[in-house]
């Protein structure tokens, strides 16, 4: 007789549609048994969508026994209906008017220091502003905003943002203890994400922004699947293999049909605050065949400054700090850029993303 392991092993050749993970690796399958003639097998899956459904049975069936002589039974339980992921009218946190996504597909590029300074940016215009820190496995936003050991106040089972800089912000990193959650599993991410969206009680906002881990992977589908996201920012460093890391987020963006806003290239040259001179230390204006390709416009170049990192090693953002210096200045320029686009967005009837089929990424 076919035994547990067996089982497993076979489940684990099962690819998640349109992913790279199996759907053993997602945690996706909550029960096996094993009865005389019979395997049961019981799955919890994100997806609404009856293809991915039946794509599942169909492929799990063939998969599991494919030469013992037993009744394959698959049991899928999926959320009744389908998300609603358009930013007009079906929006699910009916507060909030505009969701923008900074990702990169590499690590440390800066995207936690960009969406902070966005935010700030933002905010200086005189715009209600929410920063949701959904790196995680590095929740670095309560450092960057100065707000680390600030415990956020819950009401029941909600919880109210902490106000930062004149911004609403919330981190996975604020609500579990440090190093817990490096750990995660895929279907976990999912959850906190899920979890942290239902719970948070922000105010009224004009734009939330999310701060998400690097690289291309659950966090990103799971808010890209409980929200409307108006808008993706694609954060890079000028090196060619950052560059190509960024093409990976670039076409996340599209198959997870987020509107591209633009592309930041972070640590694009160092001005000598000496001489004025300025130095490509890792190269400068290099983003722009990638911009071109996905016809979507750079948004901003930030030197490399070391007040940037100062400020946030010390909560205390450039942006807040010297907000007519020329890096100030330079998030301003993206501040503006995102918000035309995200007016442009809602004037041409919100983003359309209602039945997300990421290809693989
Ligand atoms: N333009 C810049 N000039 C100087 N330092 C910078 C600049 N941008 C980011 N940094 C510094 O680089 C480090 C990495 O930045 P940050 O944490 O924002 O990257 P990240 O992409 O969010 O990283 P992760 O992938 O780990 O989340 C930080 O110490 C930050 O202060
Ligand atoms: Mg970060």
């Amino acid at each position: 007789m076919i035994n547990r392991e067996t089982v497993e092993e076979r489940l684990s050749k099962v690819i998640y549609p349109n992913f790279k993970k199996n759907i053993m690796e997602f945690g996706f399958v909550k029960e096996i048994s094993i009865e005389d003639e019979k395997i049961t097998i019981k799955l919890d899956i994100p997806s609404a969508d009856p293809r991915i459904k039946a794509q599942l049975e169909d492929e799990i069936r063939k998969r599991v026994a494919p030469k013992e002589d037993m009744v394959v039974e698959v049991q899928i339980t999926q959320p009744k209906v389908q998300k609603e992921t358009s930013s007009q009218g079906k929006n699910v946190l009916p507060n909030i008017q505009n969701f923008v996504m900074v990702s990169s597909g590499k690590g440390g590029v800066g995207k936690s220091t960009t969406t902070v300074n966005l935010a700030i940016a933002l905010a200086q215009q005189g715009k209600r502003v929410g920063l949701l820190d959904a790196d995680v496995y590095g929740p670095n936003i309560p450092r960057m905003m100065g707000i680390e050991g600030v415990q956020p106040v819950f009401l029941g089972k909600n919880i109210k943002p902490i106000m930062a800089h004149n911004i609403q912000v919330m981190s996975i990193g604020s609500l579990v203890e440090r190093g817990a959650s490096l750990i995660w599993k895929g279907a976990m991410v999912t959850q906190a994400i899920e979890q942290m969206l239902e719970d948070i009680l922000w105010d009224k906002l004009d734009v939330l922004l999310f701060d998400m881990p690097p690289g291309t992977g659950d966090a990103q589908l799971a808010l890209a699947q409980s929200l409307p996201v108006t808008a993706g920012v694609c954060v890079t460093t000028p090196q060619k293999v950052a560059l190509d890391d960024a093409i990976r987020s670039m076409d996340m963006f599209q198959n997870l049909k987020i509107p591209i806003a633009g592309v930041v290239e972070n640590m694009s040259g160092f001005i000598c605050p000496e001489s004025g001179k300025e130095y490509a230390i890792f190269g400068k204006g290099t983003t722009a065949p990638l911009v071109e390709n996905f016809k979507t416009q750079l948004l901003g170049e930030i030197p490399i400054e070391p007040a940037i990192r100062e400020g946030g090693d010390n909560g205390q953002p450039i942006s807040v700090v010297a907000p007519n210096c020329e890096t100030a200045k330079r998030y301003q320029e993206v501040a503006n850029k995102l918000w035309d686009f995200l007016i442009k967005v809602n004037a041409e009837g919100g983003v359309d993303n209602e039945s997300i089929q990421p290809t693989i990424f």
